[in-house]
Order: C-alpha cells, then sequence, then structure tokens
C-alpha cells in the first residue's frame, strides 16, 4: 500500500511491488488477456488514462484527460468499485482522495512517480512556512499547490488557507488567491507559477522571487521575500526542462508557418518565444480545431504528440526537441502491469493500492475540492 503523509513518499523510497506473474512484454497474447480481463471486470472497475500513456494503455482506458479532468472523472464516478490509474503516483492519489470511502484505487506500477513532485518535501514547505510566519507575512500568504506534488503537500496547503491547481486552471487558481491574500507561495513547479503570473497575471519577473528549500531562508533575504509578490518554489519538470529557445528558432527556420505550442511546465523564455501555451487538453483541442495542413512543433511529452500526429495525417505535426523526450516515469505503467493488475482483481486480489492517511486526506480535500468549485 503506498504509504502518504511524511516524507517517505518520495518515489525512491516507495518501492515497486508486483506480487505474482507480471506478464513479459513480448508475451503476444497480452491485448487478449487484457480485453478478456477488463470484460470480467465490467462496470466494477474504471480504467483512467492521462494523456502521457503509452497508446497500449490508452486503448483500455475508460476516460483519457490531463489531470484536471482525471480527477473530475475520479469525484464523479462513485460506481466505479475500483479505479486503475494509469497515470502517476500524485493523480492516484489525488483520485483516492476524491473518490468515496468504499472506492479502491490501483496505480499498476508502483515506481510511476514524479520527480518534480519530489522536489518540494512535507519537511521542506514547513520549514518554508515557518520562515514566512517568523517574517510576520504567511498570514497575507496563500499557498496554491500545483496538482503534481504529494498528497502531504496538498495537505499542508488546505489546512493554510490555499488550494490546488492543475495547468488548465492556474490563471484562475491565482486570481482566486490574490483576491484572499496578498503573496502566494507556488508549488512544486516554479514554471508554471512564473508563467501564470507573468504572462496570464500581469505579475513583474522582478515581483517573482525562487525559494531553494536546500539554502538557509530559501536562498533570500528578507526583504526579497518582503517585496515578492510570487514566492515560487525551485522545481521543475525534468521533461519540459529540455526544450530550449533554440530548438524554437530552428525548427522555425526549416518549417515555414509552424506554429510553436508548449506547456506551461516549460521555462519562461520558452513560453514566451511560443505561439500557443497550455494545458495537455489544451493542446489536443487546439490541434483537433487547426486547419487541415496547418503545421504544429508541440512541446511535451512524446507519447502525447506522436498520438496527435497520428490521429491528424493531414496536419503537419512536429516534436519540438529533435531528441525523445518520453516522460521515463508515466512509460512505467505498460500493458504487461495493467494487465498484471486487471488479472490479479479478477482472481479477487487488488494490488498497488493507493490509500491516502485519513488526516492527510481530509486536509487535502479542502485543497482539492476549493480548486473543483474554482469560478
Ligand atoms: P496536465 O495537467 O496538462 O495533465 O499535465 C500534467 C503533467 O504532469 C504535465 O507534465
Ligand atoms: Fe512529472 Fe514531468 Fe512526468 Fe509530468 S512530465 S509526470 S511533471 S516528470
Amino acid at each position: 500500500m503506498g504509504r502518504v503523509g511524511t516524507d517517505q513518499d518520495l518515489a525512491s523510497e516507495r518501492g515497486v511491488s508486483c506480487t505474482g506473474d507480471l506478464p513479459a512484454p513480448s508475451d503476444p497474447d497480452l491485448v487478449e488477456r487484457a480485453t478478456v480481463a477488463r470484460k470480467k471486470l465490467g462496470s466494477r472497475a474504471m480504467v483512467l488514462g492521462h494523456h502521457y500513456q503509452r497508446d497500449e494503455v490508452i486503448a483500455f482506458a475508460d476516460i483519457t484527460g490531463d489531470s484536471f479532468k482525471l480527477a473530475q472523472a475520479a469525484a464523479e464516478n462513485p460506481d466505479a468499485e475500483f479505479i486503475f490509474f494509469c497515470g502517476v503516483h500524485f493523480m492516484a492519489e489525488s483520485a483516492d482522495i476524491l473518490t468515496t470511502a468504499t472506492q479502491k484505487v490501483s496505480l499498476p506500477d508502483l515506481a510511476a512517480g514524479c520527480s518534480m513532485a519530489d522536489m518540494a518535501t512535507a519537511t521542506q514547505v514547513n520549514d518554508c512556512w515557518k520562515a514566512l510566519e517568523k517574517l510576520g507575512v504567511a498570514a497575507r500568504t496563500i499557498p496554491i499547490t500545483y496538482m503534481n506534488s504529494s498528497a502531504a503537500i496538498k495537505a499542508f496547503t488546505g489546512k493554510n488557507g490555499g488550494a490546488v491547481c492543475t495547468s488548465s486552471n492556474a490563471p484562475r487558481a491565482l486570481k482566486w488567491a490574490f483576491e484572499k491574500g496578498e503573496k502566494v507561495l507556488f508549488l512544486p513547479d516554479q514554471h508554471l507559477g512564473r508563467n501564470t503570473a507573468v504572462i496570464e497575471l500581469g505579475i513583474s519577473l522582478d515581483e517573482c522571487v525562487l525559494w531553494n528549500p536546500w539554502k538557509p531562508n530559501g536562498g533570500l533575504t528578507d526583504s526579497q521575500i518582503l517585496n515578492a509578490k510570487m514566492i515560487l518554489w525551485r522545481g521543475h519538470c525534468s521533461v519540459h526542462g529540455r526544450f530550449s529557445t533554440e530548438n524554437i528558432s530552428d525548427i522555425r527556420s526549416r518549417v515555414a508557418g509552424v506554429n510553436i505550442l508548449v506547456h506551461p511546465e516549460c521555462k519562461h523564455e520558452v513560453v514566451t518565444a511560443s505561439d500557443f501555451v497550455g494545458s495537455t487538453e489544451f493542446i489536443i483541442k487546439t490541434v483537433e480545431a487547426a486547419p487541415i495542413g496547418s503545421k504544429w512543433a508541440i512541446g511535451t511529452e512524446l507519447n502525447l504528440v506522436s498520438r496527435l500526429a497520428k490521429a491528424h495525417p493531414d496536419k503537419e505535426i512536429l516534436f519540438l526537441d529533435k531528441t525523445v523526450c518520453y516522460c521515463s516515469t508515466m512509460n512505467r505503467i505498460d500493458l504487461p502491469h495493467l494487465v498484471w493488475a486487471m488479472e490479479a482483481l479478477v482472481d479477487g486480489r487488488l494490488v498497488n493500492q493507493i490509500s491516502v492517511e485519513a488526516e492527510v486526506a481530509k486536509h487535502a480535500r479542502v485543497a482539492l475540492e476549493r480548486m473543483l468549485a474554482l469560478p
């Protein structure tokens, strides 16, 4: 069972448990086995698939979506007794928090973590908050945490008057926060925080400071903290962090008329040099609505970009970077793990259950429900 609420949530400490026989990836009957197991489970089970999942997994997803849509789906389907969450650990935790006490969530591979979520531990965030309290600014600071964070960080946020956000509602969450307070502590993705504050809310870069959890006082002077509107946590996504302005100028020079479309986890200079920015769901809808013959260079995870290219042969869909860029932890969930988890349930065993400790879940739910209620 996935432990929650302490710094032991780190992916490296979660461990992997695949008791029983994990089918070989080369098993020619995998698709047939998945089809049979899925049919036997019927409406008792629901498979949720994030847009970054492999095609072989997406083929068995009842609902696909970005992290916001999947959180909503978990909250709105109380009849599904079992949820197989094909995504990463923090998403499965959120599903467990938002579902009823009788529903159970399984993550087919417990090693499917998120390196960005692991960049903010509960101890580090509590230390930061204590420093803000000492300076007398905590009462005027609203914590906003990106969905890509542990349940413990979401609980901290709920306890301290804040909300969760995703890449599709970050502007609304920040506006909501600035109606309640003067400063925002944005966890753990500095890029989503900076891009949203500067591009969507018109906050200047000078009003954003970076809290480094590995340095005393976050590596900041008291006056830097006092003068800041946005205190950004020093976390980032290593997948989106690879995209550069050189990638953009290179592709613009090679492909006339290309549109650059990126995820807001990319660096600020990459987002400002792009034509469009938005969540995975936004990226899909933008490509779907684009005219035939249009050209798109997309800066997000490669499974999604490849799927878009296959689905839209009448448009030119390119990957923004020349080198391969999968999210290795999202890719941990493959068809063998999904088959293994579904067949175990057919045999009456739920494997890899993600169960958030009650006290943590209570406070984290407050922060998640504030997000779901955002105007
Ligand atoms: P979305 O919120 O767009 O689904 O993105 C989640 C994620 O992990 C992006 O790296
Ligand atoms: Fe985490 Fe980045 Fe993978 Fe998204 S793409 S799950 S932020 S490591």
